[in-house]
């Protein structure tokens, strides 16, 4: 049923959106890409680091169709209006139309800007999303946000745009940078939080398995994968445009993408949403929203993760709660917060997961995750 996620052959659907999770995919999802998208011409966008690795393999699995590879730097530098226009005009010029279909390969930045480009070229063609990163794979690639960053903040011209189809190579980790891996990590970090204390003690039981140069083994990749799916696909499938138990999902992100904006985008961002977590599972305790043990074991496991989780020095805690005032998610100048109960259950929900925090608080438990350093 649209907009439910079934789960009944091992396969994940999610808005329409076949999302298919397997070792070796990549290479194996013609016949996917064929019953999706029949009779399409396909415009492969990529990045300069992902498309020497995996375009070629991917543009073999979509024959006999017509395949074209698009590629822009790699980083968060890309997501620009200005790349949006490079890729819309050169598809222009290719003479790609309305029987076009585009695939995202690569990371988030791909995920998100190739995205936006399908949800408006010629008004909306379908798009297939082939997540290479651990964020993109459990999270940018699910839920069909779109966009691109301007000078005034991330994320702040998009759309809405389901893929056609999500295809999941956990393979694809193994080429992964180490630091990538631990960003995306975080992530599922929040996952555990939000959604599942057993995903949470999973990870802690893991997390040297799967944080290793060169990815985790086979097993504990598509576990990771799939589980993280799941839980991200359940929560949009029961919320798509964030009127309630979306805002879940940001548990973590008010503080987290204050330091990150404050760092001048030089952190990772599943590093600014590990120190973000810290601080509002203090800010959970300190309301009486949740035990003060939670951010304990969220520290710990951060720790060993070697994930970040205080509030570096060189931010005051008024700038960063300024900071959170500027975040698009903020309404009329008040912030609100996804404040955790207890692993794996979220506070809130009689108030749209959307608690009011007095800036007294946010300095305390600020203040609290420099003295545990
Ligand atoms: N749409 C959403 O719901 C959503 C959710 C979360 C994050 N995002 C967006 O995702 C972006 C971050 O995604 P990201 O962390 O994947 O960043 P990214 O796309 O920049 O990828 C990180 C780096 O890893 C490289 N890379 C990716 N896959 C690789 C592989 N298999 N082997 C080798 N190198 C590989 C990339 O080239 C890049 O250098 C941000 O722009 C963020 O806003 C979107
Ligand atoms: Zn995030």
């Amino acid at each position: 049923m649209r907009g439910d996620l079934a789960t009944g052959d091992g396969r994940l659907e999610l808005h329409g959106s076949q999302i298919v999770i397997g070792a070796g995919v990549l290479d194996s999802c013609g016949a996917e890409l064929r019953t999706a998208l029949p009779n399409r011409r396909f415009a492969i966008i990529s990045d300069d680091i992902v498309a020497p690795i995996y375009a070629a393999r991917v543009a073999a699995a979509c024959a006999p169709a017509s395949v074209t590879l698009f590629t822009i730097p790699a980083g968060e530098a890309s997501k620009t209006r200005e790349q949006w226009a490079r890729l819309t005009d050169e598809l222009l010029s290719a003479g790609f139309g309305r029987d076009s279909a585009i695939i995202a390969l690569g990371g988030g930045v791909i995920g998100d800007l190739a995205g936006f480009v399908a949800a408006t070229y010629m008004r909306g063609v379908p798009f297939v999303q082939m997540p290479t990163s651990l964020l993109a794979m459990i999270d940018a690639s699910i839920g069909g946000k779109t966009g691109v960053d301007t000078s005034a903040g991330k994320n702040l011209v998009g759309a809405f745009h389901h893929p056609a189809l999500v295809i999941v190579d956990p393979r694809a980790l193994s080429t992964l940078p180490l630091v990538h891996l631990r960003n995306g990590l975080a992530e599922a970090i929040k996952h555990g939080v939000i959604a599942s204390a057993a995903e949470f003690e999973w990870i802690a039981a893991n997390v040297r398995g799967l944080l290793r140069e060169g990815g985790p083994d086979a097993a504990l990749a598509e576990r990771l994968v799939r589980t993280n799916i799941e839980i991200k696909a359940d929560v949009v499938a029961r919320d798509e445009r964030e009127s309630g138990v979306r805002k879940t999902l940001n548990f973590g992100h008010t503080i987290g993408h204050a330091v990150e904006s404050l760092s001048g985008y030089t952190m990772l961002h599943g590093e600014c949403i590990a120190v973000g977590m810290v601080v509002e599972a203090r800010i959970a305790a300190k309301l009486g929203e949740a035990d003060a043990a939670l951010a304990g074991a969220i520290v710990q496991l951060l720790r060993a993760a070697s994930l970040p989780f205080a509030v570096p020095d060189s931010m005051t805690a008024s700038a960063v709660i300024d900071a959170t005032r500027s975040d698009k998610k903020a309404r009329a100048g008040s912030v609100e917060y996804a404040l955790p109960a207890k692993l794996g259950a979220m506070a809130g929900a009689d108030r749209g997961y959307a608690i009011p925090v007095p800036d007294s608080v946010i300095v305390e438990a600020i203040g609290e995750t420099r003295a545990s350093l």
